[in-house]
């Protein structure tokens, strides 16, 4: 590493850094870690230096003067970040991630720069500071999400299976009697997340009591907050008992035009 670089990792100006959130489902093939220099002139790459580092100080991506210093990539990040060069000299120090992976999730990523002074009297022009810092969030979205009722029971059950992070769950119901909606009182749902210690995913069990003759339907919502979109199931009841189905109505005419006619 040259002299040049280590001070830079030593005198960071302190500074308000841009602080974002980048959320991605696994099976993206990139994550891109955005992040833009401000300098009011374009930046001549054999003035500019730049790294990324994760929250344990490893190195992702590493340039000096126009060159990519691949040495001091840690090898947790060898072969997996590409950065975007035709952007730099306008301030584009962004870097992408190949595979992302639950290894990656919560990682917090941050971009430190510096543009050397080409001739004049100061040594920078832009002095060495964090500029960029981003919490990289990976979900994975559940899969099948279903209600199951037992009529006799008088519950019904939600499951959803292997998401991350942990969903939050709810319940919704339909009136019987007035058709309104609303959501049933957490302290009246019983619901258990079990995380598996192999691969960090959470598959999700909820119970709640549906007396009878008291909802037409029953939804369970899964809302997965990384991705911010909701999964749900909805259970009709009363379809057997306490109401004929139509088909049977239509069957009572028929016959008794049949009968009729025959008479
Ligand atoms: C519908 O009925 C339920 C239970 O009887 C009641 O709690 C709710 O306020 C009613 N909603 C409306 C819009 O009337
Ligand atoms: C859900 O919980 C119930 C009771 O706690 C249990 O009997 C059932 O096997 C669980 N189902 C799943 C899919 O975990
Ligand atoms: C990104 O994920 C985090 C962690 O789950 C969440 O708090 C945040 O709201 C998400 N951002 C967006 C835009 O969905
Ligand atoms: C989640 O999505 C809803 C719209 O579906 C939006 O109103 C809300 O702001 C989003 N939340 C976050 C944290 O981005």
């Amino acid at each position: 590493m040259s002299a040049e670089f280590v001070t830079c990792f030593l005198l960071l100006v302190p500074s308000a850094a841009v602080v974002l959130d980048v959320n991605i489902t696994i099976g993206q093939q990139w994550a891109t870690l955005p992040c833009t220099l401000m300098t009011e002139t374009p930046t001549r790459l054999e003035d500019l230096l730049f790294y990324w580092q994760d929250e344990g100080r490893n190195v992702l991506y590493s340039y000096y003067k126009g060159n990519v210093m691949s040495e001091h990539v840690n090898r947790l990040y060898r072969g997996r970040i590409t950065a975007f060069p035709q952007g730099m000299t306008a301030g584009d120090i962004s870097v992408k991630l190949k595979n992302p992976t639950l290894e990656d999730e919560g990682r917090v990523f941050q971009a430190v720069a510096a543009v050397y002074n080409s001739g004049g009297m100061r040594r920078y022009s832009f002095e060495p500071r964090e500029i960029c810092q981003i919490t990289l969030h990976v979900a994975v979205p559940y899969n099948s999400v279903s209600v199951a009722v037992n009529e006799e029971a008088t519950t019904a059950v939600c499951t959803a299976q292997r998401g991350f992070p942990e969903a939050l769950l709810r319940w919704r119901v339909q009136d019987l009697h007035n058709n309104s909606q609303y959501f049933i009182d957490p302290r009246d749902v019983k619901t258990t997340a079990v995380q598996s210690s192999q691969d960090r995913l959470y598959s999700l069990n909820s119970t709640i009591n549906i007396p009878g003759g008291r909802y037409r339907s029953v939804s369970c919502l899964i809302h997965n907050p990384t991705l911010n979109v909701t999964d749900s199931d909805t259970y009709v009841l009363n379809k057997g008992e306490r109401s004929l189905p139509d088909w049977s109505a239509g069957l009572t005419a028929a016959l008794v035009l049949l009968v009729s006619a025959l008479q």
